[in-house]
């Protein structure tokens, strides 16, 4: 399923007609070219690279180049979807130098489009920095995972009036600053619904309910691959136990002799085979 290239102006037609944007988190080439192939519109390079797929603890861990490597990786696996790599810890927070710098390697050398940067008020300086500097940015407001020491936890965030507040005026800045769309995790279904009825710029659901302008999940929590899948996200397919029982049988199969078989070997023919027997007699003889 090919269709038009998605670009972040994509994004908004698909808000302003009402279409459902679809994107998932994902970080190599094989699932990328399957992502683009079935026509998800957007993969996120998350940088949640870090926990599911680098075996880091959490996603402050992931560096700069390991977010490009596997930008890299995914850009080779997409013709259609939008490509957006994801801000890491640090990469953006301590100037708009460093902002503009890192941001401008996600499109330069990972082959993005666009890149995500998680929080509001405390980074608008750093958001709009990387906008001048050309490179579209997707705001992240919510549980933004970078912040979780300043949360104490994975607690859902906006629950109360005054909480709120501050994430509808967040996003607002949002907005005016020029981010081409804005990532909400784990908020009230009723503040994404209220946000996405404020903003001209299309909203994303991770765990903020149906009402956004699109929902992102990771590939790996909806293939039933990483342990823990979210309340928030469904897991379409329970691949683990079925991984885990086609490895047995390779090992079982080792083992016992009964792989490989005759169809999974190279055969050489009678009068080569000859040939080096012949060979190796000689030489034998020959010592
Ligand atoms: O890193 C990530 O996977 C994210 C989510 C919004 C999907 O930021």
């Amino acid at each position: 399923m090919k269709g038009e290239k998605v670009t972040t102006i994509t994004f908004q037609e698909m808000k302003d007609q009402g279409e459902q944007i679809v994107m998932l988190a994902a970080y190599d080439y094989p699932t990328a070219r399957m992502i683009d192939e079935v026509g998800i519109d957007a993969i996120l390079v998350g940088d949640s690279v870090s926990n599911v797929v680098l075996g880091y603890e959490d996603t402050l861990a992931v560096s700069m180049n390991e977010m490009i490597h596997h930008t890299k990786a995914v850009s080779r696996g997409v013709d259609r979807a939008l490509v957006i790599g994801d801000m890491p810890f640090m990469s953006y927070q301590t100037s708009a130098e460093d902002a503009i710098r890192n941001a401008g390697r996600f499109l330069k050398d990972g082959g993005a489009e666009a890149v995500k940067v998680e929080g509001g008020r405390g980074v608008i300086d750093k958001i709009e920095a990387i906008i001048e500097s050309g490179t579209p940015v997707m705001g992240h407001l919510g549980l933004t995972p970078q912040w979780i020491h300043q949360f104490g936890g994975f607690k859902i965030q906006g629950k109360t009036s005054e909480a709120a507040k501050l994430i509808v005026e967040d996003a607002k800045r949002l907005e005016q600053t020029g981010v081409f769309s804005i990532v909400l995790e784990c908020v009230p279904r009723e503040l994404s619904k209220i946000i996405t009825g404020e903003v001209s710029v299309p909203t994303i659901s991770c765990g903020a309910g149906p009402d956004c302008d699109g929902q992102v999940l990771v590939l790996h929590d909806i293939l039933g691959l990483s342990g823990m899948t979210p309340k928030f996200a469904k897991k379409y397919v329970d691949l683990a136990p079925q991984i885990q029982e086609a490895l047995a049988n390779f090992r079982e199969e080792v083992k016992a002799r009964k792989f490989p078989t005759r169809n999974h070997s190279f055969k050489m023919e009678e009068k080569e085979i000859k040939s080096l027997k012949g060979y190796l007699s000689k030489s034998r003889e020959a010592k």
